[in-house]
């Protein structure tokens, strides 16, 4: 091969990889190849370098994305089951470990995928001192605290990607509904990114017409019944989906993909992403949940302060004590 390099190139200077917009995956299951994907297809990385423990199906997939490479722009695809390969990497996705069984809620997850970051998150920090790391992997805000624990990297730069998908799905859902974009619905889902997370119904609106001052959501009257059929449905969606096929993956690929738009872009956009709330709403504890965050090449630069209602704050703090209790009983 360098011989016939020698025959075909003088060089001038030596090639070097580029930095800038190397992101890791690490896990090519289900999600990490969605993420892979979407990420590959938008464009938003010149190095997409893929990890995991089982070579023969990296390589597979590997293989499968370089091929498609003549058709896409510019990017590199590389893979390997030595973390050496990740050195340098403006961000590194964690979508490895167990994913849920059908009927299992994420939270009984979480012991095996614990155990499954040991070996992950030191090696990243050590290739790559300067990354910023997004948690995918269930359940995804405790284990973000787990990573924000091994990583010794300060807070801004590790977060979970959250109730970012789950505030989708209610778009989604609103957007059936009122028979509009999903884009145009504006609504967020904080909290955990699972069976306690928290609609902020305060805040629904389409063109800031707020849609609690005109249905009492929740309450007597509410005959269309928002909170019971959309909500819920949020949080039922991705036991339904593993109901059906196995697991999820096209929805939190995009959701991802979004993410890494804001961070290569610096676009400053606001995102429902899974960051240490300590401090706000009155939680006091060093406990990682999704508040609407301001994100930017550096990582977490603002969190947004949200004027929640009364029951959105208290639904937020029980969040936080069921992942406390979680956490506590984590062995690091
Ligand atoms: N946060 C979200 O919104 C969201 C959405 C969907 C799924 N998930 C979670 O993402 C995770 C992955 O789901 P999936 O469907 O892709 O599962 P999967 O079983 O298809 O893939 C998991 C991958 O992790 C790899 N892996 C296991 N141990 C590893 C290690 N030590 N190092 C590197 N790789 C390792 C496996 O070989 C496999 O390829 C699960 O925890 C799932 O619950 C999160």
């Amino acid at each position: 091969m360098s011989f016939t390099r020698q025959a075909l190139f003088e060089e001038i200077s030596p090639a070097i990889s580029s930095e800038h917009g190397k992101v890791t995956i690490v896990g090519v299951g289900q999600v990490g190849m969605a993420c892979a994907y979407s990420i590959l297809q938008q464009n938003l990385a010149n190095e997409i370098c893929l990890v995991d423990v089982v070579a023969d199906k990296l390589k597979g997939e590997m293989m499968d994305l370089q091929h498609g490479l003549a058709f896409t722009k510019h990017c590199t695809v590389k893979a390997d089951t030595d973390y050496s390969i990740t050195a340098g990497s403006k961000l590194c996705v964690i979508t490895a470990g167990a994913r849920q069984r059908e009927g299992e809620t994420r939270l009984s997850l979480v012991q095996r995928n614990v155990e499954i970051f040991k070996g992950i998150v030191p090696k990243l920090v050590q290739y790559s001192p300067d990354t910023l790391i997004m948690v995918v992997s269930n359940p995804v805000d405790i284990l973000t605290y787990v990573t924000w624990k091994l990583s010794g990297l300060p807070r801004e730069k590790v977060f979970g990607s959250g109730t970012n998908l789950d505030s989708a799905r209610f778009r989604f859902l609103l957007s059936e509904r009122l028979n509009i974009a999903p884009s145009s619905c504006h609504g967020w889902i904080i909290g955990e990114h699972g069976d306690s997370s928290v609609a902020v119904w305060s805040g629904v609106n389409v063109a800031g017409v707020n849609l609690h001052e005109i249905v009492p959501i929740g309450l007597e009257g509410d005959t269309d019944n928002w909170e019971q059929e959309v909500h819920r449905k949020v949080i039922d969606s991705a036991y339904e989906i593993i109901k059906l096929k196995g697991y999820t993956s096209w929805a939190i690929g995009l959701s991802v993909a979004k993410i890494v738009h804001g961070i290569v872009g610096n676009t400053r956009n606001v995102y429902a992403l899974s960051t240490n709330v300590k401090g706000f709403h009155g939680i006091n504890d060093d406990v990682f949940l999704s508040l609407p965050v301001v994100l930017g090449s550096n990582g977490l630069t603002h969190i947004v302060k949200q004027n929640l209602s009364e029951t959105e704050i208290s639904q937020l703090q029980k969040s936080a004590e069921s992942l406390l209790e979680v956490q506590n009983s984590l062995k690091l």
